[in-house]
């Protein structure tokens, strides 16, 4: 079966000017290749710095390939095409309260990306709003709420709302649970977890956290300064690491999510 994502030698070099004359490169992420099959979650996990929100970033759009390609069930995705990927491939972020507009109601904020990406008329944008805030827990009630009215879990559930609102094929979330005390974390996994087996989405799943990866995840890929330093089943990786650095970053638990 053909994957749902193909990622062949997707490169990030970064050039920063240092000095009068001199530029330095930073290799943020070497030619890295990888699949991701339909329905299936993807994590990444990594040291800081070694390139997991480079990854993300591109491959949801927001950063330009220096080299490499994006295959989405068969088809290229081409780096300045920003509509294309839109529908398909969405973000959440760590942050829910600064990637929600202060100044709009949720379900302005919701019908956006319905707007912009599809042909539906007013009605049925305030359907489909009302229809995917009952998705994630929320209410038809909560259309007219700002954030600042929510607490930070609801918050999490408007970014994953509006995340999901366009029946993208992947969800890709870099360290979406971080910021959230654990008791929230619990009920938005498993709110992560009941969406994909409703709506058969594929997640890339960036963590720190080895507990919620091995939840979460089927497959596990490690990130070292920008290479892929193993990538395998999570059972496979979690029961035996190849790498002292793997084995750190499995052992480590604090404040991690
Ligand atoms: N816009 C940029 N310009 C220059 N260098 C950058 C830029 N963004 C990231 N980098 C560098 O690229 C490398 C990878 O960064 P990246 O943010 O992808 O790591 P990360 O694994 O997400 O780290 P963290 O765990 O801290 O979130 C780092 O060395 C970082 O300093
Ligand atoms: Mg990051």
């Amino acid at each position: 079966m053909k994957p749902l994502l193909d990622v062949r030698d997707l490169t990030k070099t970064y050039v920063q000017r240092s000095g009068l004359f001199k530029r330095k490169k930073i290799e943020a992420l070497k030619p890295t290749s990888f699949t991701v099959e339909a329905g299936k979650t993807l994590a990444i996990m990594g040291a800081n710095g070694s390139g997991k929100s480079t990854l993300a970033g591109l491959i949801s759009g927001a950063i330009q390939p220096s080299q490499g390609q994006i295959i989405l069930n068969g088809q290229v995705l081409h780096a300045d095409n920003y509509r294309q990927r839109a529908q398909h491939i969405r973000m959440v972020f760590q942050d829910a309260e600064a990637s929600l507009n202060p100044h709009l109601t949720i379900g302005d904020q919701l019908e956006e990306p319905l707007r912009f990406n599809t042909g539906l008329n007013q009605k049925q944008r305030r359907e489909r709003t009302i229809h995917t805030l009952q998705q994630v827990g929320l209410l038809a009630e909560h259309m007219v709420f700002y954030p600042h009215m929510m607490s930070t879990g609801q918050k999490q559930r408007v970014s994953i709302a509006r995340a999901i609102i366009l029946n993208p094929q992947l969800l890709v979330a870099d360290e979406a649970l971080a910021t959230l005390d654990s008791s929230v974390r619990a009920q938005i996994i498993n709110l992560l977890l009941d969406l994909q087996s409703d709506l058969k989405m594929s997640y890339i799943f960036i963590s720190q956290s080895p507990e919620i990866v091995r939840h979460l995840a089927d497959d596990v890929m490690i990130l070292k300064e920008g290479d892929i330093l193993e990538h395998g089943h999570v059972d496979d990786i979690f029961n035996d690491p190849q790498h002292r650095y793997t084995q750190s970053l499995l052992l480590s638990e604090l404040n991690s999510a």
